[in-house]
């Protein structure tokens, strides 16, 4: 009996797509539940030749007979959501074994409208994906929201689409604009009704099935969207995106209590990323940040935005694996690192900016890509794993050395 939480330790885009498709295999994992977040997420698979971009599916999706689901802490664009699944259909993926919750909220077309709006009346922008998850999530709040399991019911669909609409056409009367892309209620039920065939046989109780699955022992794995930083409780708020990427988050957004949990898993890349605006005490905004982007292709999986590049930061990184319980750490893409010389790390004792003093690691130039075995790595990139570690106060259990799906060493 066995669950497993995998969660993004730094701003999201820390690659945990990639280890949850691998952990799905490596544990024998029978089902895996995305438990917050929407399509504000890129969750990226790549298998053989081909790049696979999830926003809201699991990223077990590609085990056969793996059960994939989303939880209730999620929120589900069911226009983007149909789209998705035929597109992973065309290719040839198997998507019968996918379900909704139906306590999950539904990501409505007037949210992305309002989330523009509320950014464009901002002084601070927080720099959101504007997938509208920030308004869906507040309507959560505000007990009016749409749950997936409205769109069962016709008549009670109808009746809170055409009561919300009037309060959101209100809402966005000081944007025209954006007033004037707001599709009426007619127009957006016939919109739903076309991805019903898609999506209504999919919704379940996912936290009632999770539960039974959990009691009969199997293995289950919850995956979270984004990452620590952007936590609505414990990241960099109010830069933060509104649902709860943590462990904690992940029994309130599955239904599974927290004995249940059995193992945490952090993931973090060889250095940091952030899309949006917000504290990034490491960032590199010159020569340096550049070349990390260009070598670790860092543009948004979701929105294509550049992503800010800047060196590991061992503090937050560490308060990461202690705000969640980490009982290890995977690291990502530490073959982008390849050619930096020295390489900084911010030490784990640093807790406020500006950060006036880094760590320097020796560097390496031999390609260390798609090594898979600890003995095969570089000696230079060997410790800078053993410091990053020790900095951590947490065991580094895999590292990730190239995009493809094989390409990880478990220690
Ligand atoms: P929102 O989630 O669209 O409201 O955006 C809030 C903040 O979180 C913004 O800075 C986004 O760029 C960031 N964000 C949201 N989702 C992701 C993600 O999956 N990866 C990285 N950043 C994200």
């Amino acid at each position: 009996m066995s669950v497993t939480v995998v969660v993004g330790a730094q701003f999201g885009d820390e690659g945990k797509g990639k280890i949850v498709d691998a952990l799905v295999k490596k544990n024998g994992v029978r089902l895996v539940i995305r438990y917050n977040g929407g399509a504000n997420a890129g969750h990226t698979v790549v298998i053989d030749d081909q790049t696979f971009k999830l926003h809201q599916v699991p990223s077990g999706i590609f085990h056969p007979g793996v059960t994939c689901a989303i939880g209730n802490g999620a929120v589900v664009d069911p226009i983007q959501l149909s789209n998705e699944l035929n597109e992973l259909q065309r290719r040839g993926v198997s998507t019968n074994n996918f379900f909704v919750s139906h306590r999950a909220h539904v990501v409505m077309p007037w949210h992305p409208l309002l989330d523009l709006a509320a950014e464009e009346r901002r002084v601070e922008k927080i720099g959101t994906t504007g997938r509208g998850i920030g308004p869906c999530y507040e309507d959560k709040a505000a007990r009016r929201g749409i749950r997936v399991g409205d769109l069962l019911d016709q008549a009670t669909l109808r009746a809170k689409v055409q009561e919300l609409w009037e309060l959101k056409r209100s809402d966005l009367r000081d944007f025209p604009e954006l007033l004037a892309r707001l599709p009426s209620a007619e127009q957006i039920l016939g919109n739903m009704a076309l991805c019903a065939g898609q999506i209504n046989p999919r919704v379940w109780d996912v936290d009632e099935m999770t539960r039974l699955r959990w009691r009969a022992g199997e293995c289950i794995l919850l995956e979270g969207a984004q990452g620590t930083l952007l936590d609505l409780e414990l990241g960099t708020y109010p830069n933060v995106s509104s649902s709860l990427a943590t462990s904690a988050g992940a029994c309130v957004g599955s239904g599974l209590p927290p004995k249940a949990i059995s193992k945490v898993i952090c993931v973090a890349k060889a250095y940091t990323t952030r899309v949006g605006n917000g504290p990034f005490r490491t960032e590199q905004d010159n020569e340096i940040g550049e070349r990390l982007r260009q070598q670790g292709q860092e543009f948004g999986t979701t929105t294509g935005r550049a992503r800010r590049c800047g060196w590991f930061d061992a503090y937050m990184v560490k308060r990461s694996c202690e705000i969640n319980g980490a009982d290890g750490i995977v690291l990502t893409k530490l073959d982008v690192l390849t050619g930096f010389d020295p390489i900084r790390v911010a030490p784990h004792f640093i807790k406020y900016e500006p950060i006036d003093y880094y760590d320097c690691l020796p560097g390496w130039t031999e390609s260390i890509n798609d090594v898979t075995r600890w003995d095969d790595l570089h000696e230079n990139a060997r410790d800078y794993v053993k410091y990053l570690e020790q900095a951590c106060g947490t065991d580094i259990i895999a590292v990730a050395t190239g995009p493809s799906r094989d390409a990880v060493i478990w220690r």
